[in-house]
């Protein structure tokens, strides 16, 4: 299976057809089949496969005489809603591919290679992104990832049960992050800051989600004066402009990207507004005081309607600058590639914590990403390919 035909498979998996889009949250159908084709793949290839607690999977290939860490590579294979195709997948069919190509120029690496599949790296499902990497490196309590909820209701530890692992079991795996050197995770750039077909990523700069829980009072929206009302949708817009408005102030981006208003009918006054703000910025200080200005704007706005606000950091990860010695090493190995940060969170990002991790991006022509359009031509992604068996050959040589 060379990368066009692995692409192929994947491609219509959790695709709507009318939008283009994808729609693969974790453990859903369109997941499992994502999951069903990794498996598939690694088994293609006489890979072992590991199920680790936290539902991340890891294809291992152990030729003869590779002993001592690893080198993890990998990315993920579930989406934002109507994502696009490449934003997680095109580091996993990389990863393949890449140890394809090693194997056909019989490279023998002396190190094990792994291919990983982290679990809900968007958070589309329940809320925190990188949660199955924030698991595993121990930078989310595993109680409180067991009590997140998705979008009915249902909990974590439901899913993971019904998906046949034990919620008990999920936290930090020391044992598996020993076992790894280095994590290297290929991604489509998700802006337009990428000159050629490959670049090394930098840094991440530091990002986060909040909630805003409006709190009002539902009533009819034809027989309630407008004196007698608590509408939570009036500062929930003030919320939203006030996020512009901070971003611009303190020079971030910040987004209100997801609505829940209940109970979502066009004659009745909401009784509940809930808004996500995702927030990013170059350093902490920027981002924080972005998040601070919108609580104060959305408390000012709430106020004189007699609603309630609260609100609640979901996630957050300070600026993540990547090991430079391992950058170096790449750059050095792909002969003077671009260096460039990026504002979009990775499961690097969590890893580079625990391991020296390092990130190829590979050249997206629209800059769009999260949406339908976002796209790579195949052949930067065979240039990714190459540069990434390049990378593992380099690393495992060793
Ligand atoms: C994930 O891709 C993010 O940056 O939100
Ligand atoms: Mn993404
Ligand atoms: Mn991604
Ligand atoms: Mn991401």
């Amino acid at each position: 299976m060379g990368f066009e035909e692995m692409w192929a498979d994947l491609l219509p998996l959790g695709r709507d057809a009318a939008t283009g889009g994808y729609r693969r949250f974790a453990w859903t159908p369109p997941e499992l089949e994502c999951r069903a084709w990794f498996a598939d793949e690694a088994r293609r290839r006489g890979l072992d496969v590991e199920h680790d607690a936290n539902g991340n999977m890891i294809a291992w290939w152990r030729p003869e005489g590779a002993r001592g860490p690893a080198v993890l590579t990998g990315s993920h294979l579930d989406s934002v809603p109507g994502g696009g195709a490449f934003d997680g997948p095109l580091g996993v069919v990389s990863a393949f591919a890449a140890i394809d190509l090693l194997r056909d120029r019989g490279v023998r690496p002396r190190r094990p290679v792994g291919v990983a599949a982290f679990a809900e790296e968007e958070g589309a499902r329940f809320g925190v992104a990188c949660l199955g990497s924030r698991l595993l490196t121990g930078t989310i309590d595993p109680a409180r990832a067991r009590a997140l909820t998705d979008a009915d209701g249902r909990t974590f530890a439901d899913v993971l049960h019904h998906a046949g692992l034990d919620p008990e079991a999920i936290g930090p795996d020391d044992g598996l992050l020993d076992r790894v050197g280095c994590f290297v995770e290929l991604h489509v750039e998700q802006g337009r800051a990428l000159a050629g077909p490959v670049g090394v990523a930098s840094a991440i700069v530091p990002h986060g989600r909040w909630r805003f829980d409006f709190a009002g009072e539902g009533n009819h929206a034809g027989t309630t004066g407008l004196a007698d009302r608590r509408d939570p949708m009036l500062p929930f817009a003030g919320m939203v402009l006030a996020a512009r408005e901070a971003a611009e102030r303190n020079g971030t981006v910040a987004t209100v990207g997801k609505v829940r208003v209940t109970p979502n009918g066009v004659n009745a006054i909401a009784s509940a507004v809930t808004g996500w703000l995702d927030a990013r910025g170059p350093d902490d200080a920027a981002v924080r005081r972005t998040v601070a200005d919108v609580d104060a704007a959305a408390r000012a706005a709430a106020r004189p309607h007699g609603v309630a606000v609260e609100l609640a950091e979901e996630s957050y990860t300070g600026i993540v600058g990547f090991d430079l010695d391992l950058r170096d090493r790449l750059a050095r190995t792909l002969g003077g590639v671009p260096v460039l940060p990026t504002g979009a969170g990775h499961d690097a990002g969590i890893l580079s914590a625990r391991v020296p991790t390092a990130m190829l991006f590979v050249r997206n022509p629209t800059g769009v990403s999260h949406a339908p359009a976002e796209h790579a031509d195949t052949a930067d992604c065979l240039a990714g390919v190459a540069a990434l068996a390049a990378v593992l050959d380099d690393l495992t040589a060793g």
